[in-house]
């Protein structure tokens, strides 16, 4: 399966959007739950700072980096349901790391639900250490209240 990672581009605001969306159905790896007005997360998109994998002509999965003023770079990310568990998880990873390094950033940090195995564990294959835990921080819309992992890469 080829793979193509590129910077997010304007023109990529409606798919990014629709991605988020389906991935936030799940109500499972990312904070943001049903419902997501599509049009409006494609309005507010942070282009900037955005990588797409992009699987036969369409895009898949994306990646964030928010680079602080503090030298430090926080990273979201999200591959659609049927494409996981291929490599588009690690190649995004992989090239936000390397987008990160080439802006000089010194750290990479992030925040994943306890229960997220698949992510944790791509996260500890490109060296992210646990950091600490941030006890019942989530309140989800079922009542319940999730921990999150804090996680970094130093660069
Ligand atoms: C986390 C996520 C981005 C991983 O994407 P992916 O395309 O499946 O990742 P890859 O195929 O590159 O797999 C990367 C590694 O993750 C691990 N992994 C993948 N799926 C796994 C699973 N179901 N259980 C345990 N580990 C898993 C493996 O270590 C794998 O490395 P390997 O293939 O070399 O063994 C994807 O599952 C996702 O989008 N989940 C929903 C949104 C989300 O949770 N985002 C992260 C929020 S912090």
């Amino acid at each position: 399966m080829d793979i193509e990672v590129r910077s997010a581009a304007e023109q990529d605001r409606l798919r990014l959007a629709t991605v988020f969306a389906a991935v936030a159905e799940e109500r499972d790896g990312i904070a943001t739950e049903p419902p997501v007005d599509v049009e409006l997360r494609a309005a507010t998109w942070r282009v900037e700072g955005g990588l797409v994998a992009v699987v036969e002509g369409e895009i898949v999965g994306s990646i964030h980096v928010d680079v602080s003023p503090h030298g430090f770079g926080e990273i979201g990310m999200a591959v659609l349901r049927e494409w996981r568990g291929r490599g588009v998880g690690s190649a995004l990873l992989a090239a936000a790391i390397e987008w990160a390094r080439q802006r000089g950033l010194h750290k990479l940090s992030l925040s994943v639900f306890s229960h997220n195995a698949a992510a944790i564990a791509l996260y500890r294959k490109f060296g992210f250490v646990e950091e600490g835990r941030r006890v019942k921080q989530y309140r989800r819309a079922s009542g319940e209240l999730w921990d999150t992992i804090e996680m970094g890469l130093l660069l």
